[in-house]
């Protein structure tokens, strides 16, 4: 990657003040029908991989207008699953940045503004959050059906902000794995969204049990389940679970999302069942649109 940009004074929009990056972020809402952000409190369980998954089969396979924005400051992997590494954003007539594209996914990462892979990005807070508006203020979303927002692990600066600055969110997906310690981390989340009023439109259970490649048979690698109970106790609705398949991280690593060609796995279907099930959750009558397995 060739480029450096310094986010946090407001270099990318060309110097806009603070009032005005508020107005710019509020134009850009306005023509952003819905947004979900994805969250759990612990690092590694598939936030991005579920992100990108989602974003993708609401663009590919379900035909919507979707943007994804990968906040994911300190290790930023959406531009990797995607295929979209050393991607120099072109700036726009108005002197905003033109998103990435997937297919007719539009896509914002802090990845495609960092000078190179390996770079570690030291922000404080303020810095970060000033960043985060940006990143919705000016970049040139157009008219979206959805925004999906693949958060960093916790409960820190990068998700408040987001949920500050989107307002009316319509709400958070939480994804775990099956591991008790996991799920603790996760109860802190789903209060985190109590605290904000987010509304959970679900939990997913990912890397639920192991499809052998060998025999197709599940094998139950940590207890499944989990997540289902844990939702259960907590009151907020179960979406379903995602079982390991190794063809999950090779499409991770080649940037083919897994959605886009393995719809017809065990993993895949679940998937699909998800994605139905938030479009359920957050479409209106007319809008709502099959998926395409
Ligand atoms: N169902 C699955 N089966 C197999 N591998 C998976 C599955 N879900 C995710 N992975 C793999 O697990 C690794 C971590 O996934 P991912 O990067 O999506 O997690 P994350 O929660 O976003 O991590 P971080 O907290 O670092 O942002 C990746 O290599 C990904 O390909
Ligand atoms: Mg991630
Ligand atoms: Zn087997």
């Amino acid at each position: 990657m060739s480029q450096s940009r310094d986010c946090s004074s407001g270099s990318c929009s060309g110097g806009e003040t603070g009032k005005n990056a508020k107005s710019a972020v509020e134009e850009a809402l306005e023509r952003i029908k819905r947004k979900i952000v994805v969250l759990s409190g612990k690092g590694g369980v598939g936030k991005s991989t579920v992100a990108v998954n989602l974003a993708v089969s609401l663009s590919s396979l379900a035909g919507y207008r979707v943007g994804l924005l990968d906040i994911d400051i300190h290790g930023p992997s959406v531009p990797k699953m995607l295929g979209l590494e050393g991607t120099i954003m072109q700036p726009s007539d108005r002197g905003k940045l033109m998103p990435a594209e997937f297919g007719g996914l539009k896509v914002m990462s802090i990845g495609f503004l960092l000078p190179g892979e390996a770079e570690a990005v030291i922000w404080r807070g303020p810095a970060k959050a000033g960043a985060i508006k940006q990143f919705i203020g000016e970049v040139e979303w157009g008219d979206l059906d959805y925004l999906i927002v693949d958060c960093p692990p916790g409960t820190g600066d990068e998700p408040l902000t987001v949920i500050q600055t989107l307002e009316k969110i319509d709400g958070a997906v939480i994804v775990t794995t099956p591991q008790d310690v996991a799920l603790t981390d996760v109860r802190k989340s789903i209060s985190f969204c109590g605290q904000l009023n987010l509304p959970v439109l679900g939990v997913i259970e990912n890397m639920s049990g192991l499809v052998c490649p060998h025999c197709g048979e599940t094998v139950n690698v940590f207890k499944s389940g989990g997540g289902q109970s844990m939702a259960q106790e907590m009151r907020v609705p179960f979406l379903g679970r995602v079982p390991m398949d190794p063809r999950i991280v090779a499409a991770g690593d080649d940037g083919t999302p897994y959605s886009y060609h393995q719809s017809h796995t065990e993993a895949g279907k679940s998937f699909c069942d998800i994605v139905s099930a938030i479009v359920e959750k957050t479409a209106t009558g007319d809008e709502r649109r099959e998926i395409r397995r």
